[in-house]
């Protein structure tokens, strides 16, 4: 089972007739370096506009951009096309929806499937809102949701200029008017009315402004009252995973009363748990760097992209679903989360946790447990950028028993049990051989005081051991080298003090070094309580496994430099050559 597979295509996907000459239309339509700027910083040098390509680790700007031509091309990787190309590489969209993300952007209707390019289009799929939520909200076309919160978004970015006091504040949270501008940052000023500047005449009359949670109306025998939703807040807009708007939170200003976000209600475009703030814009970071940062608010995002953290998202005050891991997952294997340091942060962050560990065997998750009630935000201003890096992060087993442990201790008798069930049946959806179910259900059952409360907990594994998927940081030796020490327990040992003095004498044993010694102790352990027949042959094959430690020891410690290289050569904190030297290094 492969959980970073995407799911098949949103229901409603009927395959679009697209002619070369509505392509073309589209192309045109689009000014290509406004595109490309929403991802990427842009320089003009002359006629020539250049900026780093997010395709390759870019240590110079070899990207150059031309709207008059319509093409981009990266004379370092050779990355080159017309907008369509750029939309698909960079939000990783097949090549129909990137034409339809381009189409819509640049206002021009879409055909539906079976048009025939003369006909009319059909009218477009109605979505209702989820059953019980924001039931009060009219049902509009899509489409329309989609036009008047376009319309409303531009009339709030517009606004912002116009507020020294929205300004003021945004510029002493460190967010840059180049941040702004590629987020949709804008202002609602104090007005109960200020859309209708934007809306004209339908402000009073069109029901998609009130479907799209714009405004709010009362009506009376008398008359209809409609006013705006979002009044004297700082706007930040939400887009979708093809950069629509499609909702807004509103921040309120210091010192005024008032809840400090007002949000978007459930629309038929917007459904909270299916959206990750940021995802649009950071998509093409988190290529480049291959890691995404889960935050808890669009502050969080917003202040971390100011300092140069630009991989960012966040799941805008809800718990994690599987529908946002799944989304970010899509992009990259490698998922760092980062919350507040508070007892709420600390909740949110374990059952994040306990969400992805289905998905933990093929990707890598790490945990960033921040100090007492600092969120990322603070915590950078402190520390700087550099506290993102590796050293302090917990690999999956490692957060599982800190938090766990800390949290069962903090909750009485059925809390503690109940906690501890949940953490049981997410570990039950892991292949039960592969390591790391082994690791976790070593570590459920070493947590002090608590015997497992499921059965199945202490279920051996299941021999012939699936194939472990890889993990990024971990190649496959290593993951042989776990299977084989699990298999062949008493023989193990060797191994486990070659590994150890080989990440003894590399720059010093990081994260992913202990977690991997973490992981060869459970896997020792494991096998020595449920030891499992092996044949001759598959015996011997482990012994070589075993008696090859050292050197996939040094391979696990030198793909964790790269990585770590890789991950800071893209964030610009250290130079090609010092990035060539970590690569190459024995
Ligand atoms: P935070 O309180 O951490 O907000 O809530 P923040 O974005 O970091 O803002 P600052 O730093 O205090 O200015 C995290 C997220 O929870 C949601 C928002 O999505 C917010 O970004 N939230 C919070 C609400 O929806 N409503 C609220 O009243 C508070
Ligand atoms: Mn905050």
């Amino acid at each position: 089972m492969s959980f970073s597979a995407r799911k098949p295509g949103p229901r409603f996907e009927p395959r679009p007739r697209l002619t070369d000459a509505f392509i073309n239309s589209v192309n045109e339509a689009v000014d290509l370096e406004d595109l490309v700027s929403e991802s990427v910083d842009l320089r003009r040098s002359g006629t020539t506009v250049m900026g780093k390509c997010p395709f390759h680790n870019d240590g110079t700007a070899s990207l150059s951009v031309s709207s008059e031509k319509g093409f981009f091309n990266c004379f370092g990787c050779g990355a080159g096309g017309n907008a369509v190309k750029w939309a698909q590489l960079t939000y990783g969209l097949p090549f129909p929806k990137a034409v339809q993300m381009l189409a819509e952007r640049a206002g021009i209707p879409f055909p539906h499937a079976g048009d025939a390019p003369q006909l009319m289009p059909r009218p477009t799929p109605v979505v209702r809102p989820k059953p019980n939520e924001a039931s009060a909200l009219p049902v509009a076309p899509v489409e329309n949701l989609y036009q008047v919160t376009r319309i409303a978004a531009d009339a709030y970015i517009a606004a912002l200029v116009r507020s020294p006091e929205a300004i003021a504040y945004l510029e002493s949270r460190g967010i840059t008017p180049e941040i702004a501008r590629r987020y949709v940052i804008g202002f609602a000023p104090d007005e109960f009315g200020f859309l209708k500047g934007a809306f004209g005449n339908d402000y009073a009359r069109n029901t998609d402004l009130i479907a799209a949670g714009l405004s709010k109306e009362k009506i009376t025998p008398e008359r209809n009252t409609r006013w705006d939703f979002f009044r004297k807040r700082v706007i930040f807009g939400v887009r979708d995973k093809e950069g629509r708007p499609i909702a807004f939170g509103g921040r309120v200003l210091p010192g005024d009363d008032g809840p400090k976000y007002l949000n978007t209600p459930e629309t038929g475009i917007f459904h909270k748990g299916e959206v990750v703030y940021g995802l649009y814009e950071a998509a093409s970071a988190i290529r480049a760097v291959q890691r995404a940062c889960v935050v808890e608010g669009y502050m969080d995002v917003l202040s971390l992209a100011g300092k140069g953290v630009k991989n960012a998202v966040a799941c805008m005050g809800t718990a994690v679903t599987e529908s946002q891991i799944e989304q970010i997952l899509a992009h990259t294997r490698d998922v760092l989360f980062v919350m507040d340091g508070d007892a709420a942060g600390r909740k949110a962050m374990l059952r994040a946790l306990l969400l992805v560990i289905p998905y933990a065997d093929a990707n890598r998750f790490q945990f960033l447990l921040l100090p007492d009630d600092l969120d990322p935000d603070e915590y950078v201003r402190a520390h700087g950028p550099a506290a993102f890096r590796e050293e302090h992060h917990l690999g999956i087993g490692e957060a599982l028993s800190k938090l766990l442990a800390e949290q069962a201790d903090a909750a009485d008798e059925a809390g503690k049990r109940s906690l501890l069930q949940r953490a049981a049946r997410a570990i039950e959806k892991l292949d039960p051989s592969s390591p790391l179910a082994a690791d976790l259900r070593a570590r459920m059952t070493r947590i002090e005081g608590i015997e497992s409360p499921n059965p199945a907990l202490a279920r051996p594994p299941r021999a012939p051991a699936a194939k472990p998927v890889a993990l990024p940081a971990i190649p496959p030796a290593g993951e042989r080298l776990l299977n084989a020490a699990m298999r062949l327990p008493g023989e193990a040992g060797r191994a486990r003090m070659n590994v150890n003095s080989v990440f003894a004498a590399g720059a010093g044993p990081d994260m992913v070094e202990r977690e991997f010694l973490a992981r060869l102790d459970a896997a020792i352990a494991a096998g020595k309580a449920a030891p499992s027949q092996c044949t001759d042959q598959e015996r011997r094959s482990y012994e070589r496994v075993l008696e090859a430690s050292g050197a996939i020891a040094g391979e696990i410690r030198r793909s964790r430099e790269a990585a770590a290289a890789a991950r800071l050569l893209a964030r610009g904190e250290i130079s090609d050559s010092a990035y060539l030297a970590a690569r190459t290094r024995e």
